[in-house]
């Protein structure tokens, strides 16, 4: 991805390992013909390999993970033990000359092998994911050897690359990138689907399990201490009145000041208790880690807005987490969003940033992932191509939430049937998105202006006083893939909101300061990583397009 492969180069060494890429040899566009005759080193994975010619040869299908194809070796019985390089799921570093096959073949190159440097050797009998066809429900479950498979790996490199290009944007377009916290202590969307961060309980287990091999001191121990202090110190007292010698003095001061140490850890013993610390019958989060009550974040947007209101256009992207008892193919437990936030920007300059990001990532897969998103529409989705070309060239239709409303009721009353009832005020669900979507529009639709009764409270209200200047992109094969909003930049008004949601105002004084001070307009939005990622191959299992998957029950390695 790095540098754009031409026919005229050669096949240049990793500057970081012993061999030459896949890639470089079999992606370039002569497929590698015009390598022929030269000698290189290469190492991968055996896909597929087979004895032929009575065992007095093998064929392999190697590959390093690096491009989609394969690359063919071809290894003498004279040179190595067969038996041993065939087996799926073995690994290999091979040398030889690059030779041209006979004309007819598949292939445009391929390694005659002179010397094995290394193999990892496989017992097929006992690999995890043998050389049949797989689901990826299967693969869940050998999580660590997912990575081993076609669309696996391909997930892995379109995953990579809308990260590359999600940070070119951004970057292009003058944004810097800020990391904001993992571990807060403020709820962005106020839904309350936090996981929380404490070290009470095993700080608790800890704990009891000190307790139950040292019993804690009783106050008949910490008597007998509290007396034999007091008696050391009358000692010391004498002494110094009799006006002994220094020496003397000194031994008893130190009697003294073990007896206090050796009291002062047992009345420390006697305070310890068994179970999580409480305070007025509630858990005392002045004794956790924190000092006070902390989360996993659900969305880096609260934060990376002091640095929108300082220095204008940020974004961040990085992991969120979601308590929500959902099981859908589009939640995830953990996921990754992209957050930009942006100062003196309304909701109409957001939208405009929106369909041009999601725009920017169709057309980068089209240009740097086209083999992968080939091996995408072979396997899982025949339009998935045609869909980034159509998103990537098209423009977005953009409608009202009211307007929405009534397109869906129009489509009730011609007979189509949804599950959740129709009407303004609902928030839309996944099926009246996708209706939008795939079935209206057939091309991504951006929803704006919703009730403020279902929407966050920092959201701008608009003119209306029923409505916030909120918008969602909503695409075909996934629903829901940005949600966004103007923010409420007005003090008096936000302040209201977040009375008016029942929200507690001290833990958001930090937000309402940069209402107080400085005030600016902005807006921004989320975009679920893992959603883009649906949208683009047309997997269907957001479980299997993010490297370790966690959801309720689950969370492997
Ligand atoms: O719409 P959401 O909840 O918006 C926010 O969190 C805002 N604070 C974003 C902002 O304005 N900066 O989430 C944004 C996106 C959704 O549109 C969806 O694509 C994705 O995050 N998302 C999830 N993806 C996977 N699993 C989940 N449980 C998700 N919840 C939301
Ligand atoms: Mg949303």
């Amino acid at each position: 991805m790095a540098t754009t492969l031409d026919n005229t180069s050669t096949a240049e060494k990793h500057p970081f390992s012993d061999r030459v890429l896949i890639r470089s040899i079999v992606s370039r566009p002569d497929g590698g013909a015009g390598l022929a005759g030269q000698r290189v080193r290469v190492g991968g994975w055996v896909k597929t390999g087979r004895e032929q010619g009575k065992g007095s040869f093998a064929f392999l299908e190697v590959n390093d993970g690096s491009c989609p194809a394969n690359f063919q070796v071809i290894v003498d019985a004279a040179v190595a033990d067969l038996g041993q390089l065939v087996p799926t799921g073995t690994s290999v570093s091979v040398e030889g000359l690059l030779k041209n096959p006979p004309e007819g073949t598949k292939q445009k190159i391929e390694l005659r092998v002179e010397k094995v440097i290394d193999v990892g050797t496989v017992d097929p009998a006992k690999y995890p994911i043998p050389k049949t066809k797989l689901t990826l429900e299967f693969l869940r479950d050998r999580i660590h050897f997912r990575p081993r498979t076609n669309t696996i790996a391909a997930v892995a490199r379109i995953r990579n690359a809308l990260a590359y290009a999600t940070h070119t944007f951004f970057q292009e377009h003058g944004f810097l990138y800020i990391h904001t916290p993992i571990i807060t202590t403020s709820d962005c969307e106020g839904a309350g689907e936090m996981f929380q961060v404490t070290t009470l309980i095993s700080e608790a287990e800890k704990i009891e399990k000190e307790l139950i091999k040292n019993p804690p001191s009783s106050e008949a121990d910490v008597e007998a201490a509290k007396a034999v202090v007091k008696e050391k110190g009358e000692a010391v007292a004498k002494l110094k009145s009799d006006k002994a010698n220094k020496e003397a003095i000194t031994a008893s001061v130190s009697e003294l000041t073990k007896a206090k140490e050796n009291l002062s850890k047992l009345e420390e013993r006697s305070k310890l208790k068994p179970g999580i610390p409480q305070k007025d019958g509630k858990i005392d989060y002045a004794q956790d880690f924190f000092a006070r009550q902390a989360f996993l974040t659900v969305s880096g947007q609260l934060q990376v807005e002091t640095y929108a209101c300082a220095v204008s256009n940020v974004y961040t992207f990085g992991p969120t987490f979601r308590a929500e008892h959902s099981h859908t193919s589009r939640h995830l437990a953990e996921f990754w969003m992209v957050e930009p936030e942006i100062a003196f920007a309304d909701i109409k300059d957001d939208m405009n940033c929106a369909e041009a990001y999601v725009k920017f990532m169709c057309q980068w897969l089209l240009d740097k992932c086209f083999d992968d998103m080939e091996f995408m529409a072979k396997n899982y989705d025949k339009s998935c191509i045609d869909r980034l070309r159509m998103v990537s060239s098209t423009p977005f239709e953009r409608i009202t939430y009211t307007e929405a409303v009534e397109i869906l009721e129009a489509a009730v009353k011609e007979g189509k049937k949804f599950e959740n009832k129709v009407e303004w005020g609902i928030d839309l669900a996944s099926e009246h998105e996708r209706f939008l979507t795939e079935v209206k529009f057939q091309k991504p639709v951006i929803v704006y202006n919703y009730p403020k009764g279902i929407k966050a409270f920092y959201m701008r209200v608009n003119d209306d006083s029923k409505t916030v200047a909120a918008m969602d992109v909503l695409v075909p094969k996934v629903g829901e893939l940005i949600g966004g909003s103007q923010r409420e930049e007005r003090y008096d008004i936000i302040k209201s909101r977040i009375e008016e949601m029942r929200l507690p105002l001290e833990p958001y004084e930090w937000y309402l300061d940069l209402r107080r001070f400085g005030t600016v307009k902005h807006s921004g939005f989320g975009l679920g990583f893992e959603r883009m990622i649906l949208f683009a191959t047309g997997i269907e299992n957001i479980r299997d397009v993010i490297p370790f998957p966690r959801y309720p029950g689950r969370a492997d390695l």
